[in-house]
């Protein structure tokens, strides 16, 4: 059969609230125009994140009920362990509520005035926590990655000359080499294993830790199942043990490829490194063996990453993407790409080539798909990047609309509604104004800022 469909039944459904254009007119005007401010019953489809979003499976919902809530010891605890290190052959399982707790108790450990850390392209969070320790973040994304229109098969891959460079030029003052797997800031972009491995090699050669962000490994190894020379005829669990038997450990979003509504983890092989990291975990969020979770999330977890792993699953996962790029494509709206794994990215940019970049174009498309369909996208362009550290405005490298797909969540007609919001979009493209920001905090101001249309 050539058609493609959602691998699941549903079992429990979450109605969704229909709404007039007219009224999403004026829920958008008392949001001062701000996404992130309006009421998510206001939504139709919510893709401003892939991030604890997705919806889990009855087995899933049953694990819960097996969770057990000990504070020390709990059998949740060797569950979850057993899942991850079943995919990643690490030593030491460190527990952490999401991503970026254990991006902060790894900066805890490697970060500091003076130090600088290099990566394919560091996701925010990662650089926020790598720079409050003081550190320096470096993104070595190949060029291709930067290119919306280049079809490389692998844009996360990392710059290997640039490292080496990289490397021999900053000597001592590296502590760890990280790569982003699949390369989200990017636009959901996969890293070949030949490029993993390459990297894991560049690391060690000059007596570095490598350090992989996982959050979305699954996706990862679909891709480099389709798309590296001599994968096709393998599993992705051995893809995926490939890919992380050549680091030294790993910091993980759970709220992603592990199906989860909250988590994540630190796992790292050197002994003393676990231990420094051990005690930051009991300083911030909880004992070692449920870390900033309850035993219930444990077990949810431990079965979201025996799910995540179905071909069926990811082949319908990176499939709904590719179907909407293609769509968008053949209307000659400007997408990045081929299609990343968790999002689709509209360059904002080619498709408004007259609007001032500091009239936030990538943000009046997100506003007008939202008044238009009810669909609620996320602006990567000058309104995140734009404000610099000295107080003056300077635009992004990219004005970029991201349409990230919670897992599980939306079916094919809800895939077909939003390319009809584009079409849609297509004919009122020309009308589209800018914004001004009329009030916005001293940092991350894309969360609260407020606009008013131009
Ligand atoms: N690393 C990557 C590549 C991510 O995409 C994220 C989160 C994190 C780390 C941090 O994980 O949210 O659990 O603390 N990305 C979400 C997003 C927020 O919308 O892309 P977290």
């Amino acid at each position: 059969m050539k058609t493609i469909i959602e691998p699941f039944r549903i079992k429990s459904v979450e109605p969704i609230r229909m709404t007039t254009r007219a009224e999403r007119e004026e829920k958008l005007r008392a949001a001062k125009f701000n996404l992130f401010a309006l009421k998510s019953e206001d939504v139709i489809i919510d893709l401003l994140t892939d991030s604890g979003t997705g919806a889990m499976s009855a087995q899933q919902w049953s694990a819960v009920m097996q969770g057990d809530e000990s504070y020390a010891g709990s059998p949740s605890f060797e569950r979850f362990k057993r899942a991850v290190t079943n995919l990643m052959p690490f030593k030491h399982i460190i527990p952490t509520h999401q991503g970026r707790a254990a991006e902060a108790i790894l900066m805890s450990i490697f970060g500091g005035a003076g130090r600088t850390i290099p990566s394919n392209t560091h996701f925010d969070t990662t650089r926020g926590n790598i720079e409050a320790s003081g550190a320096e973040a470096h993104d070595l994304n190949i060029a291709e990655g930067r290119d919306s229109q280049s079809l490389h098969p692998f844009k996360g891959n990392m710059d290997l000359q640039a490292l080496d460079a990289f490397l021999a030029e900053h000597g001592d003052a590296v502590p760890v080499v990280m790569i982003t797997i699949t390369n989200n800031a990017g636009g959901g972009q996969p890293v070949s294993l030949k490029n993993i491995r390459a990297t894991a090699a560049l690391a060690h050669k000059y007596h570095k830790p490598f350090i992989i962000d996982g959050c979305r490994f699954a996706e990862n190894a679909w891709f480099i199942k389709q798309r590296e020379d001599g994968q096709q005829n393998r599993s992705i669990q051995d893809i995926v043990r490939d890919c992380f038997s050549v680091a030294d450990g790993m910091t993980m979003s759970a709220k992603k490829d592990a199906f989860g509504n909250i988590g994540g983890w630190l796992a790292l092989n050197d002994d003393d490194l676990a231990e420094q990291a051990r005690v930051k975990l009991i300083q911030t969020e909880g004992f070692p063996t449920y870390g900033g979770l309850a035993g219930r999330d444990l077990d949810a977890l431990a079965q979201g990453l025996a799910e995540i792993v179905d071909e069926s699953y990811l082949q319908y996962r990176i499939r709904t993407n590719a179907y909407i790029v293609e769509r968008l494509d053949a209307m000659g709206i400007p997408v990045v790409k081929p299609a990343g794994g968790h999002a689709v990215f509209i360059d904002a940019k080619r498709w408004l080539p007259a609007m001032d970049p500091l009239h936030f174009p990538a943000h009046a498309v997100a506003c007008k798909l939202y008044e238009i369909g009810g669909i609620r996208a996320c602006e990567i362009g000058s309104v995140m990047f734009g404000r610099q550290p000295d107080g003056s405005e300077k635009p992004a490298a990219m004005e970029l609309v991201r349409l990230a797909f919670p897992r599980r969540t939306y079916t094919q007609s809800h895939a077909d509604y939003i390319v009809e919001a584009f079409e849609q979009l297509q004919v009122e493209v020309d009308t589209l104004r800018g914004f001004a920001i009329t009030q916005e905090p001293k940092q991350m101001r894309h969360f609260t800022c407020q606009f008013a249309p131009l």
